[in-house]
């Protein structure tokens, strides 16, 4: 077939806000096409299958959406008009289930629920109208999401190919108090410069998820293999076609991965985390080394690598000025040579520390805004 016949695709790969230019700069090094980097997320262009490709191959976004449709929607009526121009068939048939989710900003339309009825409506009206039976709604494990969101009176309506959301690789199956979604963690690292080579270690790794991503990382494991299927394995058009080209993606990622990788550590104070963390890390087959350990008695990496941490904060844990002062004088006086990356959600963490970072980024850990601190250690 020649190119000019296969269709010419805009999705929009989400990313958790702060994190677009992480999640860019991903898409580029995978060779994403048209990549423009967006409030929330980055554009890419593409076949349906780069599509896939997203799914199954980033770390950082949350969620790879199809754009199927934008139109002006100043009122329920026009929004039910334009999406019922949209073909569905190849998403939806009467025995498949699907969810809307809706989401409005500076828009005459101001109630999600409506806008999600509206939109509803207009697909299983279209569906009843050609097939004589209309899909049914699940909320809970839907067949297919759609998600339209409307800013200024311009709707676009978006099938979402992830399905659940990509943060859930599959791994964790069981989590320490206030974990970090996986792929926050895969953008703090790419934040953090670290070149995937030198040692890294987190001595506060709670549940793992920074040390089992960085060895994700390292080993190029795509992070869409360790999920059973993705939310375009359950469209209508997911014939045997598209399962073997979704199976080829599949291979050419785990022809990939690389057996040899750095040192990856974890250490925690808490022993219950530290099985947690083990768990987790051997459901990847990854191999990261986890030791107990108080963080202000951190030992030098050999040689001197990153250190990339997420401390607690907060009214539920176990942060506060003893501990951020014990943990940056630990820092300073035995890290010479390393680079520390600290997921900061408290000012408190800043101050300990008495000097300037070489780099300061914010970045939302769900709805707290956070500062990524990165320091360079000097040496004597
Ligand atoms: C915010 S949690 C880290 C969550 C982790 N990023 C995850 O995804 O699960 C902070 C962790 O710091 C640990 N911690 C608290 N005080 C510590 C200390 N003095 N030394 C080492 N770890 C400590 C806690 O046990 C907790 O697991």
């Amino acid at each position: 077939m020649s190119d000019e016949r296969v269709p010419w695709l805009r999705f929009f790969a989400t990313a958790a806000k702060g994190t677009e230019v992480a999640l860019r700069d991903e898409l580029r090094e995978k060779r994403f096409r048209k990549v423009r980097a967006d409030r929330g997320g980055v554009h890419f262009e593409g076949p349906i299958e780069e599509g896939y490709r997203a799914c199954i191959e980033l770390s950082i976004a949350v969620r790879v959406l199809l754009l199927l449709t934008e139109m002006d929607a100043p009122s329920g009526e026009a929004l039910y008009e334009g999406v019922r121009e949209v073909d569905f068939g190849p998403f939806l048939h009467p025995r498949l289930t699907l969810a809307v989710r809706a989401s409005c900003k500076d828009s005459r339309l101001t109630h999600t629920q409506f806008i999600a009825q509206k939109t509803k409506d207009a697909i299983v009206d279209q569906l009843r109208d050609r097939l004589g039976a209309r899909p049914s709604v699940d909320l809970e494990d839907p067949d297919v999401v759609l998600s339209v969101h409307l800013v200024r009176d311009r709707a676009s309506l978006y099938v979402d190919l992830s399905g659940e959301s990509l943060h859930r690789r599959g791994y964790r199956t069981h989590v320490e108090e206030a974990p970090l979604k996986e792929t926050l963690a895969a953008a703090i690292l790419r934040l953090s410069g670290w070149d995937r080579k030198s040692p890294l270690l987190d001595p506060m790794c709670g549940s793992g998820t920074i040390a089992i991503e960085a060895a994700l990382l390292a080993h190029d494991v795509a992070p869409g293999l360790l999920r059973p299927r993705h939310g375009f394995e359950r469209w209508a058009s997911h014939d045997a076609g598209a399962a073997r080209r979704t199976a080829e993606l599949r291979d050419a990622a785990r022809a990939r991965i690389r057996k040899e990788g750095p040192l990856v550590m974890g250490s925690d104070v808490s022993a219950t985390a530290l099985e947690t963390a083990r768990r987790n890390a051997r459901a990847t087959g990854m191999n990261v080394r986890f030791l107990k350990r108080d963080v202000r008695d951190i030992e030098p990496l050999r040689p001197p690598g990153f250190v990339v941490t997420n401390p607690p904060y907060g009214e539920r844990l176990e942060g506060g000025p003893e501990l951020y002062e014990g943990m940056a004088e630990a820092f300073t006086t035995r890290m010479r040579w390393h680079t520390v990356v600290i997921l900061a959600g408290t000012p408190a963490i800043l101050r300990a520390m008495r000097m300037r970072p070489a780099k300061e980024i914010t970045v939302f850990n769900g709805p707290i805004e956070c500062r990524l601190l990165t320091y360079s250690m000097q040496g004597d």
